[in-house]
């Protein structure tokens, strides 16, 4: 096998950055290249069948790329596609659900957790289902936020007001007092962390899926041999768009480190 083969990374928008930020950080001699399908983004509140054919057309566009693992570094998509994609394709598929369950379960004294996430990936219970599936006396409550990835994806999260939409978003916590780790269940999410937990206060956990996710890829890649051993100069991600360059511009350089990776507007077929 070519182990230098690059890794596909694939969000419905500019969530999946947040993910792609902590396997560079994780791997730095990995290539990664990322699509994120922001014109038909939110994938949250579409109808299922919808996500599995936006989802299937952005793996086959990566697929032309030679990818060596898929990461689904959404978790709208990984609720409702990752099933069908570890089946079907010939490379490893790693999701973001079962990790960032995984570091909540570790995070958490009152074995109570919170997720906030999509409306699809709340209906979906994909989370509490992972999370049970470790641990059965876990207490869990899910709540939909879906004016966050709007907020996200158009950039007003920028502006002074945010933090009421958040602070509107997250009153549920008022109900749960013995939540102490909250998940972070969508990857577009971390991107508002700091205005989240200024909500929450110091008393929950905050965590996103990014570095358990990166541990489940590192695992994988020791467990098929397949780490890029070229002592190459670390190359920069690709970065791919199916709408505007704006938000992603202003993420890649301004949050994310990620100045000098290139990146690109496309069409999927
Ligand atoms: N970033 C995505 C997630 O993790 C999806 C956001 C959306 O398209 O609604 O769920």
């Amino acid at each position: 096998m070519n182990l230098e083969r690059p890794i596909g990374v694939i969000d419905s928008g500019v969530g999946g950055l947040t993910v792609l930020h902590e396997l560079k950080r994780q791997l730095p001699k990995e290539k990664f290249i990322y699509l994120g399908d922001t014109l038909r983004c939110p994938y949250g509140s579409k109808q299922e069948n919808e996500v599995i054919q936006y989802t299937w057309e952005m793996v086959t566009h990566l697929l032309t790329f030679d990818i060596k693992m898929l990461v689904i570094a959404c978790n709208t998509a990984t609720a409702l596609v990752i099933n069908q994609l570890q089946e079907q394709l010939p490379i490893p598929v790693v999701g973001v659900i079962e990790p960032g369950a995984r570091a909540a379960i570790k995070a958490t004294k009152s074995n109570h957790i919170g997720i906030i996430g999509t409306e699809n990936t709340i209906r979906s219970q994909a989370y509490e289902k992972a999370l049970k599936c470790i641990n059965p006396n876990l207490t869990t409550n899910g709540q939909a936020c879906p004016k966050f990835v709007p907020l996200i994806e158009s950039g007003r999260f920028m502006e002074p007001d945010a933090i009421d939409v958040v602070s509107e978003s997250l009153g549920f916590l008022n109900d749960h007092p013995k939540i102490d780790t909250l998940i972070l269940g969508c990857t577009h999410y971390p991107i508002i962390q700091p205005l989240i937990e200024q909500v929450v206060g110091d008393q929950i956990t905050v965590l996103s899926s990014a570095i358990e996710t990166g541990l489940e890829v590192s695992t994988i890649l020791t467990f098929h041999n397949s780490y890029n051993s070229q002592d190459h100069q670390q190359e920069e991600p690709v970065i791919l768009t199916t709408g505007s360059l704006h938000v992603f511009q202003h993420l890649k350089e301004e949050i994310f480190q990620l100045k000098s990776a290139s990146l690109k507007q496309i069409t999927l077929a």
